[in-house]
């Protein structure tokens, strides 16, 4: 397997190799970031009609975390399209952050469908350094579909970490690498160098539940899902909470 997976990656790389020359040249990712959010705005209608009970069910416990004010502050971090307003309760105040400038007159599509909640602002940064969130100013921070797409988890854990409240939750809901010695594993290995190109820096074999672990939440809650995405290579789903 370990001569296999290289080999293989090469023979993929070679047939695709229009792509990374495109890549490398530069001219790949402005294309990508153009044309993603479109992707991003049908995908999500699917896995959100087989996730909709489970989605449901994790952002009810918001709900938990209004204060008097029956108002939460909440940061939908990587919002692309806010394909998951639709599943937060009323009096959720919604800062949304993604790097991609290009999802914003997806994003305003979705506001006009959620008049339930209320919009802050759309903030055009990576989850890496949002240094225009103050420090605990978020009760919430949302990431689904996020952090195999980061530049460093890591990092973007630690800013989750600086911008919520002692006490403030992260939910989230991620893919991650299938389980070692799998040949799902090794398919994934395969053909990563290629898919992260065409699905906007998507990592496949991230092993995500590590990070969250490691991040120094006071307590990390989550479950293990089978993978959505029958024909693709996105492996299992991790969906849960962190506490700060
Ligand atoms: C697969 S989409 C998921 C979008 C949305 N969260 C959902 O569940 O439909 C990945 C999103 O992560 C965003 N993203 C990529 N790199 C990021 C980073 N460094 N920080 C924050 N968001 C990032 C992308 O622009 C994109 O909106």
């Amino acid at each position: 397997m370990d001569v296999l997976v290289p080999l293989l990656q090469l023979l993929v790389l070679l047939l695709t190799l229009p792509l990374h020359l495109l890549a490398l040249l530069g001219c790949w990712q402005p294309l990508c970031k153009t044309y993603f959010p479109y992707l991003m705005a049908v995908l999500p209608r699917k896995s959100n009609h087989k996730m909709e009970s489970k989605k449901r069910e994790l952002f009810s416990q918001i709900k938990g975390l209004m204060g008097a004010s029956g108002k939460v502050a909440l940061l939908e971090l990587g919002c692309g399209t806010g394909a998951n307003f639709q599943f937060y309760p009323a009096g959720c105040r919604v800062t949304c952050l993604d790097p991609n400038p290009h999802f914003e007159k997806f994003l305003t599509k979705s506001m006009a469908e959620n008049r339930h909640l209320q919009y802050e602002q759309f903030v055009v940064a990576p989850g890496e350094d949002m240094r225009q969130l103050a420090d605990g100013s978020m009760d919430v921070v949302v990431c689904t579909l996020v952090l195999c797409s980061v530049q460093s988890p890591r990092n973007v854990l630690q800013e989750v970490q600086r911008v919520l409240r002692p006490g403030g939750v992260l939910f989230f809901w991620e893919h991650v690498a299938e389980p070692q010695g799998s040949w799902a594993l090794m398919w994934q290995q395969i053909v990563e160098p290629t898919w992260k190109h065409i699905a906007d820096g998507c990592c496949l074999t991230r092993e995500t539940w590590k990070d969250l672990e490691k991040a120094g939440f006071s307590e990390v809650q989550m479950e293990r899902q089978p993978s959505l995405f029958k024909w693709l290579p996105v492996g299992p789903h991790i969906m849960g909470k962190a506490v700060k």
